[in-house]
């Protein structure tokens, strides 16, 4: 069975461990944005860069036979995930996404929740603040006029210096990061405010545990609208839902 697997995730990395393990029944090419200057790679056949759209998609796993899609890219890599349930329908290639559930406020969090960027800029309000900007390089632009805040931004890679807020310090950074940890650091940075997309998972969940420790205020960015498709929540129940399309089809496959 030939598989795509859309990735440039913690749950993507976790099923490239599983398919590896699963021998020569799934021929299996990971594909990354190629956003990330070091990204994890699997031991796997890896493709790296945008397809070209929907079309580019499309094309591409007609060229390439393939039978099914795992798109387990980022909740907020929306683009992504709505060419790949364009691109599955028309080609009639079966899709399934992977996508860790949000994280929700527990008693003690202080959560300014949003719906955009626009909007976590806007809610920073105009008195200069301590901010610990967590929504990584790509969204940066809407916080270069939300005000004379003191900006700390980290992120797995250094943004470009024009994509930064004025005065910005960059943290390099690659999760999971501990609780401890980042209680530590929003110590020492006399953080006031976090903003932070609601990504989910464990690995950047830390600093939300941390935030409550210190009665800090967090802006909480929700995910976006993104293309209906069938979804599980993690790579175990991914790996189940590929075994089973391999029992069926090559049950298919003797009947006829
Ligand atoms: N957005 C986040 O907060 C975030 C956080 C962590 C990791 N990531 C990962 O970073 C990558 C890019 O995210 P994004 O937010 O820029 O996505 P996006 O806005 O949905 O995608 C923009 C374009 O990048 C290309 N692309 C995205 N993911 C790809 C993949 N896995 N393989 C090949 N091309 C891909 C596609 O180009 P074409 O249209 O040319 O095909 C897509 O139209 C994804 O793999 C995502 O899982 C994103």
């Amino acid at each position: 069975m030939r598989v795509l697997v859309l990735g440039g995730t913690t749950e993507a990395r976790a099923l490239y461990g599983l398919l590896e393990q699963a021998g020569a029944r799934f021929a299996v090419t990971v594909s990354l944005a190629g956003a990330t200057r070091a990204p994890v790679l699997p031991r796997l056949a890896v493709r790296i860069g945008g397809f070209g759209g929907v079309d580019g998609l499309y094309d591409w796993l007609l060229a390439h036979l393939v039978d099914a899609v795992i798109d387990a890219t980022h909740p907020f890599a929306v683009r992504m995930s709505g060419n790949a349930v364009q691109a599955c329908t028309r080609a009639g290639v079966a899709l399934l996404r992977v996508e860790r559930p949000g994280w929700t406020p527990v008693e003690g969090d202080h959560w300014i929740r949003v719906a955009s960027m626009q909007a976590a800029a806007r809610a920073l309000g105009t008195t200069p603040r301590r901010v610990l900007l967590t929504v990584g390089r790509k969204d940066l632009l809407p916080f270069h006029h939300a005000g004379a805040h003191d900006w700390l931004l980290r992120s797995v890679d250094r943004p470009d210096a024009s994509l930064l807020p004025p005065g910005a310090r960059v943290l390099q950074a690659r999760g999971p990061f501990d609780v401890a940890a980042e209680e530590a650091l929003l110590r020492d940075e006399r953080i006031d405010v976090i903003v932070t997309k609601n990504s989910g998972g464990t690995a950047t969940h830390a600093k939300l545990v941390a935030a409550r420790a210190l009665g800090l205020p967090v802006i909480m960015v929700d995910r976006p609208a993104v293309a209906p498709a069938p979804t599980v929540a993690d790579a175990e129940e991914a790996m189940a839902w590929l075994e089973r399309l391999y029992t069926h089809d090559s049950s298919t496959r003797r009947e006829v």
